[in-house]
Formats: structure tokens, sequence, C-alpha cells
């Protein structure tokens, strides 16, 4: 019997094996590890390899896990595609597949055709330079009526040893908490349905052999690259299937396909690796290796909002503005509370001119005192909102998203703009590039601090998320192209908005509104799985965490905002020359180390004392790392047990040595840590396997450790 070849993608140590000839639609046979150089025979051997057996009580032909499973070829798990024309064409057939192959075999294109549906499904799947797996589906409407698309789902198959899943979630102010549990026969389902990923979102899905863990365990994960409502799921089959499967999610209603009309899907992005981090390597390798990945250093910034909020007196801002100079800041960023009305968060959002009572000469005083003191100056923005006390919203009541019943309820005081609507588009393109025109703005603060309820369009009366991501990204685009030199950073309620797709039209996004470091510790490291530090703003907040109530160390503070995108959000111009000269250090020991942090690999240690965290950059050739140690709560062995490192290369020898400013270590009055006083000399390997002894510190402290191969 002659069957198709299966095509076999190989990149970074990756391999993915695509059967063209699976009943239904092609079929991902392997994806992961790199299985070699494979003849035609090996390839048609595993397809074979892979055949089901018919069971009692199933199907005659048993269903085939493929890229678009669907319920014509046995699937009666979540299918890939639901849609119909008004009931009608609700199970569609694709076939035969036609095979494009991308240059250099990068990937594939499958095109196939339901003539009896009248659609046509496209489906590429690319597996790119680091080793990530890229799928994307087109549907388009041949006929001659509408097509209603419920859903459009990117399909991932996963190996039967992966048992657990983990995910996150959280709130404002706690976004990407880890949950794991049992991978078991049913789906885990993660849907978001708040027109953002929202800050509840999960930013993956992954799943691996029980225990998998940042150094450990066979895993595999999916991250959606969209800034919308979505889905990623999970499910595991009686039939032996195991998946992940995500994609938009749709209103009712929400997209309908006209004759000749197309939806794409938005990215669906997989990663494997043994452990988290090998995972999350891909991630960071893959984002840098994007065109438009910052190159330069990211500079310290100084954001204005925990430091004044709305008390946006001038003088203070110069006085703010004088002590960031002092300690080495390189942007200054005004936040929330500059343009007309805005005195504080119930109005003003839509009104995007300088308010002429606050700044009466415009902003080019306070902008020229910045750069005089040759810091980039940001400005914060929340163009797609609007509050209803605005003069926008006066004017425009039919500009803003809500049902045929009237405006949902409000959050924050504030609605949402139609964003697909060309004369809102217009006006907030108009209204940025005049401020962008008129102003030396280097930088802009990009917030969105709502949910969307009830999202229709007044112009077509239907849910308009999708069309409004979609403009927003043209919005973005657009700005940048207009004002080249303009970077943006993605903020929304602080992390409600983190997700690659946002990521390709701006550079940074806002972590989280909660700068407590220790909350941080966690936001930072789940966020880290998919977002490089480069891109990831941390800030260090006054002694006294505006979000918790805890009040922190200096130390703490600034050494957990350490390796991402730094900076301050603390009003520094109340410290004296010795409080200012502590933050310096901090600034300083940050650009010292930026380079390694933002180009270097970022690793986890999975520490058996869950009391402590230990987390590292290790340049790319191993020649230099930097590990920052903290002491959460109290320890439970005191002293505390030996520290081994991961992501060392084994064969180098490294200078062991406390790091400035904490190569003095404030431990509760015990001895001197030996290693610590009289700097020591290991291998990689023996820092891996047995590893040196832990410094005993306070709860809630931390010291940097220094690697230098020599
Ligand atoms: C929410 C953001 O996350 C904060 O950093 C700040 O910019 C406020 N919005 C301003 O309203």
């Amino acid at each position: 019997m002659h069957r198709r070849t299966p095509i076999h993608l190989r990149r970074a140590g990756t391999s993915v094996i695509i059967d063209l000839a699976t009943p239904g639609y092609p079929s991902i046979l392997h994806w992961g590890e790199d299985l070699g150089d494979l003849s035609d025979l090996q390839l048609e051997h595993l397809a074979v390899a892979s055949e089901p057996q018919r069971v009692s009580g199933g199907l005659d032909t048993p269903a085939r896990l493929t890229i678009l499973p669907l319920e014509s070829h046995g699937w009666q798990n979540e299918p890939g595609l639901i849609g119909s024309r008004r009931g009608l064409a609700f199970s569609p057939t694709f076939g035969p597949v036609d095979v494009h192959m991308l240059p250099s075999d990068a990937g594939l294109v499958l095109e196939a055709v339901d003539e009896v549906a009248a659609l046509k499904i496209s489906s590429s799947l690319t597996l790119d330079s680091a080793g990530l797996l890229h799928q994307k589906h087109t549907l388009t409407n041949l006929g001659d009526s509408a097509y209603d698309l419920q859903h459009l789902l990117a399909t991932f198959p996963l190996p039967s040893s992966a048992r657990e899943l983990l995910d996150t979630t959280g709130r404002h102010l706690r976004e990407r908490f880890p949950q794991r549990h049992a991978f078991t026969t049913g789906r885990h389902v993660r849907d978001s349905r708040r027109g953002r990923p929202g800050a509840d979102a999960t930013l993956f899905l992954a799943a691996g052999t029980p225990g998998f863990a940042f150094e450990r365990g066979l895993v595999h994960a999916l991250h959606l690259a969209w800034s919308g409502s979505q889905r990623i799921s999970a499910e595991r089959s009686v039939a032996g299937h195991a998946l992940l499967q995500a994609g938009e999610l749709l209103s009712a209603g929400e997209l309908s396909l006209a004759p000749g009309e197309s939806y794409t899907t938005p990215d669906a992005i997989g990663s494997w690796g043994d452990g988290l981090t090998a995972l999350s390597s891909r991630f960071h390798e893959s984002i840098r290796a994007r065109e438009n990945h910052p190159t330069l250093p990211r500079p310290v910034t100084l954001n204005t909002w925990e430091a004044v909020y709305f008390d946006l007196d001038v003088d203070r801002l110069r006085r703010l503005a004088d002590a960031g100079a002092r300690v080495g800041i390189e942007r200054f960023v005004l936040d929330d509370g500059w343009f007309r009305g805005r005195r504080d968060d119930t109005a003003g959002l839509g009104d995007w001119y300088v308010d002429e009572q606050v700044w009466p000469q415009g902003l080019g005083p306070i902008i020229d005192h910045v750069t005089g003191l040759g810091m980039q100056f940001g400005l914060w923005v929340e163009p797609e909102m609007v509050n209803a006390d605005s003069d926008l919203a006066r004017a425009h009541p039919d500009w803003i998203l809500q049902s045929e019943a009237g405006l949902p309820l409000e959050s924050r005081q504030q609605q949402v703009l139609d964003l697909s609507n060309p004369a809102v588009f217009d006006y907030l393109l108009e209204r940025l590039d005049a401020i962008l025109t008129e102003y030396d703005v280097a930088y802009l603060k990009w917030d969105h601090n709502r949910d969307l309820l009830e999202a229709g369009s007044p112009i077509t009366g239907r849910v308009a998320v999708h069309e409004n991501v979609v403009a927003l990204y043209r919005l973005l685009d657009e700005i940048r192209r207009m004002h080249p030199g303009v970077e943006i950073e993605s903020c929304a309620s602080g992390g409600a908005r983190v997700d690659l797709g946002i990521l390709e039209h701006t550079d940074r996004i806002w972590t989280s509104d909660c700068i407590d470091p220790i909350e941080r510790l966690t936001i930072q490291k789940y966020t880290n799985i998919v977002i490089p530090y480069e891109l990831m703003g941390a800030h260090v907040s006054g002694p006294h965490s505006h979000s918790t109530g805890r009040r922190h160390e200096l130390t703490l503070r600034a050494g957990v905002a350490l390796p991402g995108h730094f900076g301050i959000e603390w009003d520094i111009s109340r410290l004296d020359d010795a409080g200012l000269d502590a933050v310096a250090a901090w600034v300083d020991a940050h650009k010292r180390i930026r380079e390694l942090a933002h180009t270097g690999r970022s690793v986890h240690a999975d520490l058996p004392d869950s009391s402590a965290d230990l987390r590292g950059l290790v340049s790319q050739g191993g020649e230099r790392a930097l590990f920052v140690y903290t002491q959460v709560t109290t320890s439970t062995s005191y002293p505390p047990e030996a520290l081994t490192f991961p992501g060392l290369d084994d064969e180098r020898s490294y200078r062991v040595s406390l790091a400035e400013p904490t190569a003095r270590l404030d431990g509760p009055g015990q001895s001197p840590l030996s290693w610590a006083e009289q700097p020591i000399t290991l291998s990689g390997r023996a820092l891996r396997t047995r590893g040196i002894q832990a410094p005993v510190l306070f709860p809630e402290h931390l010291v940097l450790i220094d690697f230098t191969a020599i």
C-alpha cells in the first residue's frame, strides 16, 4: 500500500512530523524532541505505527486527532471548527488536501475545500528558528450565503506522558499566579470573555509529566498571541487522545462571514522542553529574533503614578525629575492626569488635549525640563476609553460600545470606544499624532483599564470585540509608522493585556499594578515563562507597598525588579542624600546587569525548600551569571540547606562572590559565611550538583550572587 510520506520539520532541537494521509485532515504524529534524520520509509512507518485499532462499541473508523478535528471524521470531543449557515452546513468535511512547503522547509500550508458546505480551510504550521510551533487557520466562505462562525481552534497533540496541567490565574494586583492539577479525562478550559485577556487569563497552558518543574520533566505548552477574548483548553479523551487547543472566543453572531470573506485565527504558539526553563527559552529566543525587538538598552524609567498620582503640580514634578536625574533615570513618564478635565479617575478620558488650567503653557516646560536633564519624556494615554463625564462622550454617545438596550455597566467610571468605527479610529489617530508631533515624547504608556461587557458596535449592532482588537493593532502600527522612534508600553489595569499579540505592536508590558516585591516574585516568574525580562516592566516602589500595605527594604524591592525593564515608581524627591545614593547604587547595579538580563538565559531553580527563591541570568555563552537568592519566609532549616545553581556551563570554573549592592550580609548576627568572606572557585557541574551553603537571611531579604568564569 502506498501512502503519502509524512513531512518532517526539524529546527532548533525540535521535530514536528505531519501525516498528510490521516483520515479527515492532516495530523501531527510527533511534536517534541528531534528524532534525527528519518528516511521516508521510517516516516511512513511512524504513520502506520500511529493508526488506532477499531474497538467494541466504537466507530468502525476510529477518530483521529487531526489539527482540525471534526465530527465528520468521528471526532466526538471539542471540534476544531463550529459554525453554520443558519443551521445548515453544520458539519464540514475537507479534502483532498493540497500541501505547499514554505521556504527552507520551515513549515507548510495546507489547503482543502468542502464543496458541499462551500468552505475553504487553509492551515499553516511553522517551526520557527527557536523551535516554537506556530499554527493558524484561515476559513473562507465560498458560498453565496453568510456563514456564522462560532469558533475555529488550533489543535496540538500531547504525548501520553502529559498527566499534569499548569496554567496561570489571578486578579488585579495578583496576575499570573500558577495553578496545577492532574490532567484527567475531560476538558480543562480557560476562557476569557473580557475583551482583553484579563487579569485572570492564563498566559499559557502547560501539560507535562507529573511533577514537572523548571529543571525537569517533559512539558508542552500553548500560548495564544491574541489581545481579545480567548479560549485555551486541554482535553484528554477515553480514546487515548490528549491535546491542547486555543482560539478566539467569539460571541453570538459576532463573526458572520459574508460570501467571499475570510477569517484567520490568531497565532497559536506551542513550545516544549525538558522542564519549564527549556520550554521558556524557546519563547525568549523566538521573541528576541523578531525584527522589531528592542535592541537599545532598556532605559531606566521613573513613572509618576505611585509617586504623585493625580497631584500633577508642575514644581513637584520638576523636583521629581531632578531627583530622577540625580539617581540615573533615563526616561521620565508622566502618568494619568495631564489632559483636559482629568483631576481624578472620574472624568476626562477621551479628551486628549493638554489641560490648559493645569498647564497654561502646555507640556512644553516640563518636557524641556526633563529632556534638559538628559532624560527621555514619556506620556500616559488610554485611547480606547471614555468617561461619561467628558466632552467626547457628550458629543458622540454613539461612539461607545454597547448593546441595543444601552450602555454596559461602568467600570472605573468608564466605557469603551468602538475603535472599529472609522470616525473613532480617525479621531484617536489625529489626537495622538497631534500630541506626538507637538511634543518631544519618546514613549507612550498605553493603558486599558476595564474589561469589556456587551461590546456591541452601534454601527452594526453586533458584538465587535474581534473588530476592536484588529483596529487597535492597526492604530498602534499606524502610530509607530508615523512616529518611528516612539516606544509604546501595553498596560491594562496593570497586567491584564499581556500576550504576544499586543507585543507585536508594542515594546513592553506593564506586568502588574502590584509592585510589592514578594508578590512580584511569583508574578514575574510565571510571566517570564513566555515574556523575556526586557519586555517586562519592573519598578521599585516606596518602602510601603500601596497594594498590599507591607513594608520592605530597598534591597528586596530593587533586587526583585533588577532583571526586568527596570524603573522607579516612588516619590524619591523626598529622599535625603543617603537615600538617593542608595537608589542610585541600584540603578547602577541594573545598568551593569541589563545586558546580561536582556540577552541571556533566564533560569529558575527548583529549590526543595519553598521558603526561598533562586533565579538566575546566565549569559548565552555561559561566561557570566547573576543569581538572585531571596529568603521569602523563614527557612525550615537553620542555617538553610545548600543552594544548587541550574544553567551554568558544567565545564567552566566560576569565581563565586556576593555582588554589589548586596555584598555585605545583613543576617541576624551569625558567624560570617565562609564563601562570602573569601572568594571561591567551583565548576559549573559542582555548582549544579553539590552547590554551596545558602546564606542566613532574614525573611523578605535577598542577596545577589555573581558567577564569573575564569
Ligand atoms: C492603571 C495602571 O496600571 C497604573 O500604572 C496607572 O497608569 C493607572 N492606571 C492610571 O490611571
